[in-house]
């Protein structure tokens, strides 16, 4: 009896010590998160969509509209953030238990779990509790200083890492999912909006990635799988459509340069994402003019 009363004193204690820390560690966050103006995640309902191109381009985009950028490499399994941007072989500075991100450009800074690998092609074995605790120091413990946009590449899929991920950043302006128009990754797309519904989370819109192919001779769009996918998909959810991306081999071969795509201004992939980043930012900017002005 005296055994069993000791022991439920003993887990209540362990609880009131996990519930301070959880608590502790949320204001870390908010304290590092105040001066971030807007954040968006970048999600999609599995891997290979273009999820992590997407984030890529669009904090660039807005980097080159003369904003404060910060992009978080939230996938820990793959993290191509420092590769797609050509800086994965530089080092974040440590001061004092922070760490200041890497700057890919003046306006652009960035984070990723690959910059604190020894091996950067070894496959990365964490188990759940590790990986949850480099994200959250993503949040609570990187000087990202003022920012006006915050991207967030998140985990692909819709399970337990990219739901506590999701959890952990508060306040999130909305979700941009990345899709694309196989029937397959229509089906995920669906999964995400419900997701991201479950979550509390608006949803910005549906980008769909690779819809058709660019000929690289003649410069004509070719539909090589049923394009118009995401758009229904869009209309089905009742969310919004923000546009599709046509397949172009040059985005490979940027990425494996470490060269967004964005910087070739004339390109078909580059306008049709120009137009995609307007929407985005005007929808993330109305909204929270909007919420201003109700409050
Ligand atoms: N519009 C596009 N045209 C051509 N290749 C693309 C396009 N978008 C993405 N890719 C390529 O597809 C691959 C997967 O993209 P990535 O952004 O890494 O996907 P995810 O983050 O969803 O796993 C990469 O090699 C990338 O360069
Ligand atoms: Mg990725």
């Amino acid at each position: 009896m005296e055994k069993g009363s000791a022991m439920v004193r003993q887990t209540a204690n362990v609880k009131g010590q996990q519930a301070v820390r959880q608590q502790e560690i949320k204001e870390a966050v908010r304290e590092s998160m105040k001066n971030v103006k807007h954040k968006i995640m970048v999600m999609s309902g599995k891997g290979g969509v273009g999820k992590t191109t997407v984030a890529v381009n669009l904090a660039f985009a807005l980097s080159m509209q003369n904003l404060e950028v910060g992009l978080m490499d939230a996938d820990i399994h793959g993290p191509d953030v420092p590769k797609m941007l050509g800086i994965e072989n530089r080092q974040p500075e440590i001061i004092e238990g922070k760490v200041n991100p890497v700057f890919a450009t003046q306006h652009l800074r960035a984070i990723s779990i690959a910059f604190f690998l020894a091996e950067r092609d070894s496959a990365i074995v964490w188990r759940g509790p590790l990986k949850m605790h480099a994200i959250r120091q993503f949040l609570s413990d990187v000087n990202w200083g003022k920012l006006d946009y915050l991207i967030i590449d998140l985990p692909p899929g819709t399970g337990d890492e990219p739901l506590s991920v999701a959890q952990l950043i508060e306040n999130v302006d909305g979700a941009v999912i990345v899709t694309t128009p196989q029937e397959i990754s229509l089906l995920d797309v669906r999964k995400a909006v419900r997701f991201a519904q479950v979550l509390d989370i608006s949803v910005i819109g549906i980008i769909e990635n690779m819809s058709s192919m660019v000929c690289p001779y003649c410069g004509k769009e070719i539909p090589i799988f049923k394009k118009g996918g995401g758009k229904r998909a869009a209309r089905e959810m009742g969310v919004p459509f923000l546009g599709s991306v046509p397949f172009d081999p040059h985005v490979v071969e940027d990425a494996d340069r470490g060269k967004p795509f964005i910087l070739h201004r004339e390109s078909k992939v580059s306008k049709a994402f120009e137009r995609i980043v307007d929407r985005i930012r005007k929808s993330v900017e109305d909204n929270a003019c909007k919420q201003n002005s109700s409050q």
